[in-house]
């Protein structure tokens, strides 16, 4: 049966939200949908059992299956961001490593990490891959893989995933890199010298802040609307103003928002970058797990000079370290950078992806974890309801696993509302969020913060969401 399954369910989710079925609306018979779609009648109960899970259908007694109203959440979602548009120095990002370091031991129930849950992660097709390349590659494995830019094989692998969406790149132009944390400062350390201004979204990924402050380059933060991303007009007009040397933005399902330009805002954000003459830097680290059926586009397939950067840390196994850059322009330069850094990446575990990739297993894995995703996210969102103040604001995604929640500023008892006191505070009883001001080099976002789903919602993060809420609720007037 294997995850054909999970195809069909995700077939009749697409269905249900482009509007091919409505609510109320029942679906074929067990065994009629196991003739029409020429399978057993046990992935087709597979398949309504996970539109169950989902709360996509019901089941009708001695009726059948229906298309469910989905509970939606009715929230507003936040509002666009006002930074003051002013480039700044980046500095104490020393914090969010020590904030790390509490909120990842195991015994904490982490609400907030941009991080898949292992649960969710492909453990054992990974080890097959290893053990598997391990014995095929007995004499390289404890060699250098050449030097930058990296094993040719997995190169050719990613080159073909990028023709697809609609990047044609020769296998030269990819540098395999330590995950898309190195594959983004070593594009930054290519485009600048320390002093030069990046534009940014607000709020924005904090380890990029790590990166503008280990360069010393100034970070000016751009208006960025939570669903549609960053405004480009706002962008034009901080172009005019500063001397701006690239632009980074997270195309699709970013962090920590969850937003995701439109191909109509990707096709300008690339041409006003052209025409401005600043790079622009697009990292699509969650491009492959939108809930929908169609892979969303990227800026580079709108304008070939856009340096790409991803990984494989969010969809497969961020221990493996795989990412990589993809540009025609710097792919020399970066051989150098990554050389001088770090020689070259880890021979086995380029092998093992590359297998991974080949022999088809990434995408099967994808079509179930995206279903996953989008039942958790949506999960999340329900808790959330439950359990914070009524005119709390947040993102809903559409794909990825984290989502952006703005607390109310009316009714707080102290004007000093912190979220960043609040996740100290909830340490202390083994509960981890993502605090707001991780993600900006302002004051701002201190209503803010993010939480994840993880992939999979638990009994476990349900109980520790509600203490979250129960907080929360504290630091307002009754
Ligand atoms: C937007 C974004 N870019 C890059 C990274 C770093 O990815 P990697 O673990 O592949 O280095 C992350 C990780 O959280 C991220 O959210």
């Amino acid at each position: 049966m294997g995850n054909l399954y999970h195809q069909i369910a995700a077939e009749i989710i697409s269905q249900i939200e482009k509007g091919g079925y409505h609510v109320g609306d029942k679906l074929p018979g067990v065994r009629a949908a196991s003739v029409t779609r020429e399978v057993s009648a046990s992935t087709i109960v597979a398949a309504y059992d996970e539109l169950l899970d989902g709360g996509y259908i019901e089941a009708r007694p001695r009726s059948g299956f229906y298309v469910k109203a989905r509970a939606q959440a009715d929230f507003l979602s936040p509002k666009m961001s006002q930074p003051s548009m002013i480039p700044r120095d980046v500095v104490g990002q020393q914090l969010v490593l020590q904030l790390l370091h509490q909120t990842q031991l195991a015994s904490v129930v982490n609400l907030g990490p941009a991080v898949p849950d292992v649960k969710i992660l492909p453990s054992a097709a990974v080890e097959k891959s290893v053990v598997k390349m391990a014995r095929l590659h007995r004499l390289n494995v404890c060699s250098y893989e050449l030097f930058p830019p990296g094993n040719l094989e997995l190169r050719q692998q990613i080159a073909k995933r990028m023709a697809l969406l609609g990047c044609q790149l020769d296998v030269k132009d990819i540098v395999i890199t330590n995950g898309c944390q190195e594959a983004l400062l070593l594009t930054l350390k290519a485009l600048t010298s320390p002093g030069d201004v990046i534009a940014i979204e607000s709020p924005s990924y904090y380890g990029l802040l790590q990166i503008i402050e280990h360069l010393g380059l100034q970070a000016i933060e751009i208006p960025t609307d939570p669903i549609q991303g960053i405004s480009l007009d706002a962008l034009q007009l901080a172009m005019d103003h500063w001397p701006i040397k690239a632009c980074l933005v997270v195309s699709n399902f970013s962090n920590p928002l969850g937003a995701s330009l439109s191909d109509d805002s990707k096709k300008a954000l690339a041409a006003l970058c052209r025409k401005n003459k600043v790079a622009l830097v697009e990292d699509d680290i969650y491009g492959d797990l939108g809930f929908g059926h169609q892979r969303p586009s990227v800026c580079k397939s709108f304008d070939e000079k856009v340096i790409y950067c991803s990984s494989f840390s969010k969809t497969l196994a961020p221990g493996l370290r795989v990412g990589w850059v993809a540009s025609k322009q710097l792919a020399a330069t970066i051989c150098q950078l990554k050389f001088m850094g770090s020689i070259t990446c880890p021979t086995i575990v380029q092998y093992a992806m590359a297998d991974i990739l080949a022999g088809g297993k990434y995408e099967r894995h994808l079509r179930g974890m995206r279903i996953q995703l989008a039942q958790s996210m949506h999960q999340l969102v329900l808790a959330i309801e439950r359990y914070f103040p009524a005119n709390t604001r947040i993102t809903q995604p559409k794909g990825g696993f984290v989502l952006w929640v703005e607390l109310p500023l009316e009714n707080l008892i102290s004007k000093n509302f912190d979220t960043y006191e609040l996740t100290l505070r909830l340490l202390d009883e083994k509960i981890a969020i993502t605090p707001g001001k991780i993600f900006t080099t302002t004051q701002k976002f201190k209503n803010c913060l993010r939480l994840s789903s993880g992939g999979i919602w638990t009994p476990q993060k349900e109980k520790a969401l509600k203490r979250v809420g129960e907080l929360i609720r504290q630091a307002y007037k009754e």
